[in-house]
C-alpha cells in the first residue's frame, strides 16, 4: 500500500525535493515520490536567491523543471517561499547607490519579485508559502529586514501582491514552533486580521521540524486545535523527526544557528540502532494519528525524501549522519514507514 492510497484524499501527502532530484538525478527518491506522494515542494529552487540572484537577472531553469516534473506526474505544487529573511540576496535589502534602504524601494522590489515569480507559474504552482517565519517564539514580530523597513504591513502587501499575480492560487502563512502557544496566537491574530480586511489567506503551515522527544503530541495538539478555529486549513509543511542530539535552544528551525561538529553529536554514523528506530516509528505513528483526527489538516509534507538527502545531515551541525525520515539511505522503507501505514490504516478504517 502506498501512503497516498491509504489516505484516500483525507489530506495531501508529499515531500520537499532538492535540486538534484528536480533535475532527475535521483531515481530512487523520484520513485518514492511517484508511488507515495501527491504533492511536492522545492527545498530551494523557488527561493529568492535561486530565482533572482542579482537585480538584473532572473534564473528560472531549475524552477521550470520543478513545475514540469509536478505536471508530468499530476502532483499538487507548493511554492516555497516568497518573503523570508533567509536565502534572500543582500542586494534586496540595500538602498540605491549606497544610500540607506527606504521602504518604498523595498516594497517595489517585493512587488516586482512576486509578480514575476507567481505570475510565471500562474495556474501551475497551486499554493504559495507567501511569508515565512514572521514571528519569534514568544509571539513578537521578528525584527527581519522586511519588518524593520516596512513594519507589519509587509505581510499584508505580500499576500495582496501574490493574489494579484495569481487570483486562483492558495496562499499560506508558514512558520516553525507554532506549537508554542504565544507564537501560535500571533499567527492566528495575523491571519484573522488579514482575512478581516478581505485579504486572501487559505492556510497556516506549521513546519514541524521536530525531534524524538518533543514537542509532545500533548503540546502540539492544543495549538493545532486553536489554529483549526480560524477556519483556514492547517498544513504540516516540513515534517521531519530528528533522532540525533540537539540542544533545547535549537528546537524548531532557526537556520542561522549552527553548532560545531563533535563525535557525541553524531552517534549513529553506522546506522540507527534498532531501539531508536523503534522509538522513531512510534513517534511518527503518534503524530500521524493526531493529523488524521483533525479535519482542518489538509496536507503533510516531509522535508526531503530519504535519510540520504535530508537537510538535517547538515543542520544544525554540518556533515552528520542523520536518520529522520521514513526511508533509509538506500531508499528502503524503515520501521517508521510501516508504523505510519499501520497507524493510518487503523485510524481511517475505524472511521476516524
Ligand atoms: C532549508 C533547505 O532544506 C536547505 O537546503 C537550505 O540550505 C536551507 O534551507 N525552514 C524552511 C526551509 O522554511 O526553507 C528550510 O530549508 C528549512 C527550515
Amino acid at each position: 500500500m502506498t501512503l497516498r492510497e491509504i489516505l484516500q484524499g483525507r489530506f495531501l501527502i508529499g515531500a520537499a525535493l532538492n535540486n538534484g532530484q528536480i533535475a532527475g538525478q535521483d531515481p530512487v527518491a523520484l520513485e518514492i515520490v511517484k508511488r507515495h506522494f501527491n504533492t511536492i515542494t522545492p527545498e530551494d529552487v523557488l527561493k529568492w536567491d535561486a530565482l533572482h540572484p542579482a537585480p538584473d537577472r532572473f534564473e528560472f531553469a531549475a524552477a521550470d523543471r520543478f513545475a514540469a516534473l509536478g505536471e508530468e506526474n499530476g502532483l499538487f505544487l507548493v511554492g516555497h517561499t516568497l518573503v523570508w529573511h533567509h536565502q534572500t540576496p543582500s542586494w534586496v535589502f540595500e538602498g540605491a547607490r549606497g544610500k540607506p534602504l527606504d521602504g518604498e524601494l523595498l516594497l517595489a522590489r517585493m512587488r516586482e519579485y512576486i509578480r514575476t515569480v507567481v505570475g510565471r507559474y500562474r495556474g501551475r504552482v497551486q499554493g504559495w508559502d507567501v511569508v515565512n517565519e514572521a514571528f519569534e517564539d514568544d509571539g513578537t514580530w521578528r525584527q527581519s529586514p522586511w519588518y524593520t523597513a516596512l513594519g507589519e504591513e509587509y505581510v499584508a502587501k505580500a499576500f495582496e501582491f501574490a493574489h494579484e499575480a495569481d487570483p486562483d492560487a492558495e496562499l499560506y502563512y508558514n512558520d516553525y514552533n507554532l506549537w508554542k502557544m504565544p507564537k501560535c496566537q500571533a499567527a492566528i491574530r495575523l491571519v484573522n486580521s488579514l482575512r478581516g480586511r478581505g485579504i486572501r489567506v487559505d492556510g497556516i503551515g506549521e513546519q514541524a521540524h521536530w525531534v524524538l522527544d518533543g514537542p509532545r503530541v500533548e503540546e502540539i495538539e492544543p495549538a493545532l486545535a486553536e489554529l483549526e478555529k480560524t477556519g483556514v486549513r492547517v498544513m504540516f509543511t516540513e515534517l521531519d523527526i530528528d533522532p540525533l542530539p540537539r540542544p533545547e535552544a535549537l528546537i524548531g528551525a532557526d537556520i542561522s544557528k549552527r553548532l560545531e561538529v563533535a563525535p557525541e553529536l553524531d552517534p549513529y554514523r553506522d546506522g540507527l540502532p534498532e531501539s531508536v528506530g523503534q522509538r522513531l516509528a512510534e513517534r511518527y505513528a503518534e503524530v500521524f494519528r493526531m493529523f488524521v483526527k483533525h479535519r482542518a489538516v489538509s496536507r503533510v509534507t516531509f522535508w526531503c525524501v530519504t535519510d540520504a538527502d535530508t537537510w538535517l545531515n547538515n543542520w544544525p551541525v554540518r556533515g552528520r549522519t542523520n536518520h529522520p525520515l521514513l526511508w533509509d539511505r538506500q531508499g528502503r522503507p524503515k520501521p517508521a514507514f510501516h508504523a505510519v501505514v499501520e497507524a493510518l490504516k487503523r485510524a481511517l478504517t475505524a472511521g476516524a
